[in-house]
């Protein structure tokens, strides 16, 4: 439970708040690595932490990412024509480079001093790992990008997709957490019958901060025997949740990036750190059996979504689990929606299991007060610590999960 003045704290994430201000000091990924197309192409508006970007890819080739608004009167620069080396926006034509600069004052003096005053504000952007990501911080402290495992192997051994949430990105980041669906999730990539009924297996929690958040061990069957069988998962800073290990060396995870702070902005990775991914694999993800959720034509949403209360076939409510969601994944993220799009905290009554959800939040909001401080997160500028992998282990009994040699070597990244 949170105090409803901590609650606002955790989830509000637009320009001048605590926690905006922290995810601002992160790379964040904003679109799929072929959504930007090529020079000269179509520019593209991207919401972030609520505010409105656009993404355009110069005639050159290089990617540019700037305030949406023109600084002239603030036409959205979206609409913009993209040509001979810059963006130049529809309502009266000023033109920018990729760093904001006018390249192009149409009707103005040559001496005007709005060639110098006029500047759009520009970001960092860049590609990487299938992804494209921006940087929206201070520009004079540019952070590393997260080596996850899956930004390293070739292109052929991951997929990517993204997909809108219609919440805050913390019910995302909380239901990645979740240890009862993250047993779940762990019986469906099994195999096994889904486990939400009478036969789910006992489990504790134990959450143990880190350099890069928290990793996560959820013991399964955790009735005295030894040894136990430990899921090992991570949360990373800020909004990145690992889920299982599955046995045939699939792994996944989530980012939960934040559009503003009523919506979430989705990007799902499964990737084989080994070799390419099956064409089975690929087909049980086309039919969204793994983490990405089949999408409305042309769309981010998902067909199953609130508006068709979760059942495209108009029959919400009559229909059994297995037949209305395609994954225990797209239940888990209706969940989340269905809380609202801001959960009220101070209402809820947690229990022993939620202990990774608490620690969470309580590093994030711990993060976000220091940085009012003037302390900028460590892990920021180290980008090789996100290079970790969820693992299933047996852990001796009296053994913290943590600090087993078999474990520590289980969830270092091999790429
Ligand atoms: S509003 Fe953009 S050039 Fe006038």
């Amino acid at each position: 439970m949170l105090s409803s003045e901590d609650n606002e704290l955790l989830t509000r994430v637009g320009p001048d708040t605590s926690m905006g201000n922290l995810m601002r000091r992160f790379w964040v990924p904003i679109l799929l690595g072929d959504e930007i197309g090529e020079p000269d192409s179509q520019p593209l508006r991207v919401k972030l932490l609520g505010e409105y970007f656009v993404a355009f890819r110069d005639t050159q080739g290089r990617l540019g990412l700037l305030d949406a608004r023109c600084p002239h009167r603030g036409a959205d620069l979206s609409f913009g024509l993209n040509e001979e080396g810059g963006l130049r926006c529809a309502q009266c034509a000023w033109k920018f480079d990729i760093e904001g600069n006018i390249l192009d004052l149409p009707m103005e003096p040559e001496d005007s001093p709005l060639w110098k005053q006029g500047a759009a504000t520009a970001f960092s952007i860049r590609e990487f790992g299938g992804l494209v990501w921006a940087y929206v911080g201070p520009q004079d402290d540019v952070p590393d990008l997260p080596e996850f495992e899956w930004t390293r192997v070739r292109a052929e051994q991951r997929y990517l997709s993204r997909f809108a949430v219609e919440c805050n990105y913390m019910q995302g980041v909380e239901g990645g957490l979740d240890a009862a669906r993250v047993n779940a999730l762990r019986q469906a990539l099994a195999g096994e019958p889904l486990g939400l009924g009478d036969d789910e297996p006992a489990h504790t929690v134990e959450a143990t901060a880190t350099d890069y958040g928290l990793i996560v061990g959820t013991a399964l069957d955790a009735d005295g025997k030894a040894p136990l069988d430990v899921q090992v998962t991570h949360w990373l800073m800020p909004f990145y949740t690992t889920a299982p290990a599955d046995e045939k060396d699939i792994l996944e995870g989530v980012a939960w990036v934040p559009i503003d702070d009523e919506s979430t902005m989705a990007f799902a990775v499964t990737y084989n750190p080994k070799r390419r991914l099956t064409q089975k694999l690929l087909a049980d993800i086309r039919r969204g059996k793994r983490i990405h959720p089949q999408l409305a034509e042309g769309s981010v949403r998902r067909k199953r979504n609130k508006d068709n209360g979760y059942a495209p076939d108009g029959k919400p409510g009559y229909a059994s689990f297995e037949s209305r969601f395609a994954s225990t994944f797209e239940l888990a993220v209706a969940c989340q929606e269905t809380m609202g799009t801001i959960v009220d905290r101070s209402q809820e009554t947690l229990g022993a299991n939620d202990a990774a959800v608490e620690s969470a939040r309580k590093v994030l909001m711990t993060a976000a007060v220091d940085l009012m401080e003037g302390t900028v997160p460590v892990i920021v500028h180290h980008g090789e610590a996100y290079r970790v992998r969820s693992y299933a282990a047996t852990v001796e009994q009296g053994t913290r999960f943590d600090q087993d040699e078999g474990v520590r070597a289980g969830i270092a990244a091999e790429v």
